[in-house]
């Protein structure tokens, strides 16, 4: 960055038969003569530092050290530059897809975790809008408390809000793109495609079931992919797909058709409703529940796939309990990554998960569709970022010893990198356990790192840890304050 245009005025003195050399057509000219400008207090500078850079001035009984050696850290200046390694005090960017491709990272996938309040959810702002300027999209999928609303405000997006007294609905089982690039296909691409979806889909519903207590079996999956098949009206591979939702499921299971008893293999049609019951209830029952209406309606908007940033905005459904909001993100969840599946542009998006021990905790199979979210992060071009609090957060997600909490714990492997904030000494210790960290970096995370907001060691694979301190723009903090709501409540005095 130094002397990058050189001024008019540090032109070389004439006299100097080592400047005009140098002037004759080179780039990196010196912008000082060798021995340095002959006048009082100029002495040798590669650059005009006192003209443009602040000069500090100490003597040696003050300035306790100077390693004027310092090497920057290694990591490539490409992507979001995030703030300064406090070590070298060079700028520190991130992009998880260039450090997949210069072999810093086997995955693009992140994970931060830190106290409540330490700027989790500010770094994760940072980055997405750092990186925006690389034509990344985001998608935030599930925002519990509406903090991302200012953000996409800011730039001009109108986010998605669920909840009480919004007319938004999202269909759960939404056909997106598929729907419109449905005849566009041959009809290899159109089977492939809907098996794909059904698949999907099934899972969603399966793992849904088990939020109201029935773990699905494999004959309720087997039924519920042939109900499926039959209702989306594709079986001929010609016509056009029929829009399908959850009553609908619900309706054709409690009421089946001879042949679909038949293509299941039941011996009638009573063998089949009784075999079924509890699956078909439990779908009912979550169209009677506190998610009514919600996502079993037809989705009725749009969204804008060119929008830099995405969000679901979930703060209107607090008041519905915490097991609705987890459904909501396994509907949003299992939609989002659907929809940008289909959507080939060729672009990267980011998806966030802010606090995803939310959606784990509805079971095995919500545990699985994030573990598979992240595996396929990689082919599908996507960096997914989860914010945690703590690794416990994913053990709180099951029994002891179940198996939800196994793969669980084996999420963080998916993540090479690892964002973590300050952290009191207790939940360190559990930190430095399930990430491996030496004890300096425990004493990081615990000491430095809780010093001021933002301060985070950020890990990449195995790598020693940056110490790295975020730094945001005034922009950025004003419409990333989350503690705006309480300053606005103590009154006009700040
Ligand atoms: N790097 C930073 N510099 C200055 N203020 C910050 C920084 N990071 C976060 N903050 C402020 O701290 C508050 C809490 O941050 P937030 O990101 O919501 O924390 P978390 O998501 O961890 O709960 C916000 O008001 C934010 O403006
Ligand atoms: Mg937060």
């Amino acid at each position: 960055m130094f002397g990058a245009a050189p001024a008019p005025t540090a032109a070389p003195p004439t006299e100097n038969p080592d400047a005009a050399e140098a002037g004759s057509g080179r780039v990196n000219r010196p912008l000082a003569p060798r021995r340095g400008r002959s006048a009082a207090g100029a002495g040798w500078a590669p650059v005009e530092a006192a003209a443009r850079l602040p000069v500090y001035q100490a003597a040696t009984s003050e300035v306790g050290g100077l390693f004027p050696l310092l090497a920057a850290n290694g990591v490539p200046a490409v992507g979001a530059r995030m703030g300064y390694d406090t070590l070298s005090g060079g700028a520190f960017y991130c992009h998880p897809i260039e450090w997949l491709l210069r072999g810093l990272a086997t995955n693009p996938n992140l994970v931060i975790f830190g106290e409540p309040g330490r700027g989790k959810s500010s770094t994760v702002v940072a980055f997405c809008l750092r990186m925006m300027l690389f034509g990344i999209t985001t998608l935030i999928s599930g925002d519990v408390k509406g903090e991302y609303t200012p953000l996409l405000r800011a730039l001009g997006v109108t986010p998605i809000a669920l909840g009480r007294g919004s007319p938004a609905r999202l269909n759960a089982l939404d056909l997106g793109p598929l729907a419109s690039r449905w005849n566009g296909w041959s009809l290899t691409r159109q089977r492939e495609e809907l098996t794909g979806v059904l698949g999907r889909w099934t899972k969603l519903l399966a793992a849904l079931a088990e939020t109201q207590g029935y773990a699905p079996t494999v004959t309720d999956e087997a039924v519920l992919a042939a109900v499926l098949r039959r209702l989306v009206g594709a079986g001929d591979g010609y016509t056009a797909l029929t829009p399908v939702t959850i009553p609908d499921v619900a309706r054709e299971l409690a009421d089946p058709a001879e042949d679909l008893w038949r293509e299941a293999r039941f011996a009638g049609r009573r063998e089949f409703l009784d075999h079924t019951r509890q699956i078909t209830d439990a779908l009912s029952n979550l169209v009677l529940g506190p998610l009514a209406g919600l996502f079993d309606e037809p989705t009725n908007f749009t969204l804008d796939f060119d929008a830099p940033v995405q969000s679901m905005d979930l703060s209107l459904l607090r008041s519905r309990g915490d097991q609705a909001i987890a459904v909501a993100l396994t509907c949003l969840g299992s939609w989002s990554s659907l929809i940008t599946d289909l959507q080939d542009d060729g672009e990267i998006r980011i998806v966030v998960r802010d606090e995803v021990w939310r959606q784990m905790r509805l079971g095995l199979r919500a545990v699985q569709a994030v573990d598979s979210d992240l595996r396929l992060s990689r082919a599908e071009r996507k960096i997914q970022l989860l914010v945690m609090h703590k690794p416990s957060d994913l053990l709180s997600v099951g029994a002891a010893g179940s198996q939800e909490v196994a793969i669980a714990k084996d999420l963080l492997a998916l993540c090479s990198t690892r964002i973590l904030l300050g952290q009191s000494t207790r939940v360190a210790d559990e930190l430095a356990t399930d990430l491996a960290l030496s004890e300096r970096e425990q004493d990081v995370t615990t000491g430095w790192a809780m010093e001021r907001r933002g301060r985070a060691l950020w890990k990449i694979e195995s790598s020693p840890g940056y110490k790295v301190q975020t730094v945001l723009s005034p922009t950025e903090l004003a419409i990333f304050d989350t503690n705006a709501q309480l300053r606005a409540r103590t009154g006009p005095a700040t």
